[in-house]
């Protein structure tokens, strides 16, 4: 097989991953600094969140040079001492591509705004208004318009995101061979691909129509701007000048994309990504409106879990559709917090968890700490550095009208910040993350959650890396069938995967308590366990978050 799918991904958010020069903010010398780990972890590919010049209103996501290192996570110099050093441990840097949009920092939107017309007017989406106001109804994805007035021309520009990220004009011929060449830029240098950020929204519709015009006030454009026909011909024009030349890893992030569309931006023959990430479990028991859509009361059953679950591996192997596995990212909360038991069970669940994302078909992600278990930190208000905490926690009082205590309490378990406290590497100062003062507060817990306790033999850190191991050494863990067992059962999930040599079943219990699982008669081995090796039994009883991988006879 070719490609990357047998890669084992872990993401960097480098502000906060480790801190090499006492300013209080993680940088790439920091990064350096901990490759031993991440190969000890047995980790091939590091994408790094982005790692460009910004003015940080989305921490790294509105990008005002694509062709420079952030200053404050070091310089060129520092990138390309990382870029070798990690190839020396056997590992390859993955860059994020935020090309849906730029900074309005950026050296082409200045030119945009000050002369109407400059050629870089074009790379961005300026519109005229209605009846003096903004040129449609959308909302932007961290809520209030989609646009903002450029006050010389009485031209609006459309913000998709915060309003100082300017959504890029994709159509202009000049603009995307802008971004082919950036992106040679850095494959030329030797990194080995990229993630692509909000890769689905690059395509804009023509005429910029209203969403749900008989309905008051701003609207999400949802499906308006979500995977529209052409977002597949600039990929595989991508596809032709950048990807395959360099024959590029490639993870596309796809805000609300269905499993029909990942298998067309993923299947082999289409040429286009190699692999997409869903949102379905990340957003399970939320309202339509996100993560921060409460009205579901964040209510979620064990089966509605692995029905997820179930969905996706089945429509991807039916279909030859690939997805990059996940449980959390820097976008959404701990995975421990969201999915398991962040108290009585906070170890148990991380390696239950860690087993589960280790396991299934597709390509593993592992986001910074989930690999000795970090939890949410319940920040207070005036602790919340992001954006669309911030900002959604003053709309959640005025538009939804939510008592302040109930809205808190919403950005607390669903903040980004929580996936953003520094990682915790040992119970000296700051988490052994700074030896100055932390840009966001490290999580109080670190004296008994960090890598060095986690590494010790039973920790979560130790589990991960037994987890990474078993998936090298069987292939079946990566491209082998996915079957579900004992589908009904409500506490555990279990499945099979098998090829033409080997089939593992994996069993793991998801619940704070004891539970049975109804597996095939048959005769098994166990090769990895969460509480130790188990026997095989057709009736098997799990602890509280056990999970156990076995190979049938
Ligand atoms: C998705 C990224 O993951 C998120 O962090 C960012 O805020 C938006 N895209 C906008 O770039």
């Amino acid at each position: 097989m070719t490609g990357h799918k047998k890669s084992i991904v872990y993401q960097i958010w480098p502000r906060s991953f480790c801190d090499s020069n006492g300013d209080g903010i993680g940088d790439l010398n920091g990064i350096r600094s901990k490759l031993d780990h991440l190969q000890n972890l047995g980790v091939d590919l590091l994408w790094l969140s982005p790692v460009y010049a910004s003015p940080d209103t989305d921490y790294g996501y509105d990008i005002s040079d694509y062709y420079a290192i952030h200053p404050d996570f070091g310089t060129m110099a520092d990138f390309d001492a990382l870029l070798s050093e990690a190839e020396a441990h056997g590992i390859g840097l993955v860059m994020d591509l935020v090309a849906n949009h730029t900074s309005d920092q950026h050296a082409w939107f200045q030119a945009a705004l000050q002369d109407k017309s400059s050629k870089y007017r074009d790379y961005y989406i300026f519109r005229p208004g209605k009846d003096g106001k903004a040129p449609n109804n959308w909302m932007s994805f961290f809520g209030g318009s989609a646009w903002q007035k450029d006050e010389k021309s009485g031209e609006y520009y459309l913000t998709t995101f915060t309003p100082h990220q300017c959504d890029l004009n994709w159509e202009n011929d000049d603009l995307r061979k802008d971004v082919y060449d950036m992106m040679r830029f850095w494959l030329d240098k030797g990194v080995k691909g990229f993630r692509m950020d909000v890769i689905n929204t690059i395509k804009k519709p023509a005429d910029f129509p209203d969403k749900d015009p008989e309905k008051k006030g701003l609207q999400f454009p949802g499906e308006l701007i979500c995977d529209l026909e052409g977002v597949h011909d600039f990929l595989k024009e991508m596809h032709r000048e950048v990807l395959e030349p360099y024959a590029c890893f490639t993870v596309g992030e796809g805000a609300m994309t269905g499993q029909a569309s990942v298998i067309r931006y993923t299947k082999p023959e289409n040429k286009e990504l190699e692999m997409m990430f869903q949102f379905d479990l990340a957003l399970l028991g939320c309202g339509e409106l996100g993560k921060f859509d409460f009205r579901k009361f964040y209510r979620w059953s064990i089966s509605d879990f692995k029905r997820t679950i179930d969905a996706w591996q089945r429509a991807m192997q039916e279909d030859g559709g690939w997805v990059g596995n996940y449980l959390s990212n820097h976008d959404q909360p701990r995975q421990v917090s969201r999915f398991g038991d962040d108290k009585r069970f906070r170890r148990e669940s991380a390696k239950a968890l860690g087993l589960l994302n280790l396991t299934l078909r597709g390509t593993p992600f592992i986001y910074q700490g989930e690999e000795i278990g970090m939890t949410n930190c319940r920040l207070g208000e005036s602790e919340w550095k992001d954006y669309e905490a911030i900002n959604t926690y003053s709309l959640l009082q005025s538009m939804m009208h939510l008592p302040k205590i109930i809205a808190r309490r919403v950005i607390q378990n669903m903040t980004r910040d929580n996936a953003r406290t520094p990682v915790q590497w040992n119970a000296e100062k700051n988490a052994g993350f700074t030896a100055g003062t932390p840009w966001l507060k490290v999580n109080p817990n670190y004296m008994e959650v960090n890598l060095a306790a986690e590494s010790r033999p039973g920790g979560v850190a130790d589990f991960y890396k037994k987890a990474v191991a078993l998936r090298k050494a069987h292939d079946v863990l990566t491209y082998g069938t996915y079957a579900p067992v004992d589908f009904e059962n409500k506490r555990v999930v279990a499945y099979t995967r098998a090829d033409e040599t080997e089939t593992l079943l994996i069993a793991i219990n998801l619940t704070g308590k004891a539970a049975a699982a109804r597996l095939p008669e048959a005769e098994g081995t166990c090769l990895l366990g969460t509480h130790g090796a188990r026997e095989y039994a057709a009736s098997l009883r799990l602890a509280p978050f056990e999970g156990a991988v076995f190979k049938l006879r």
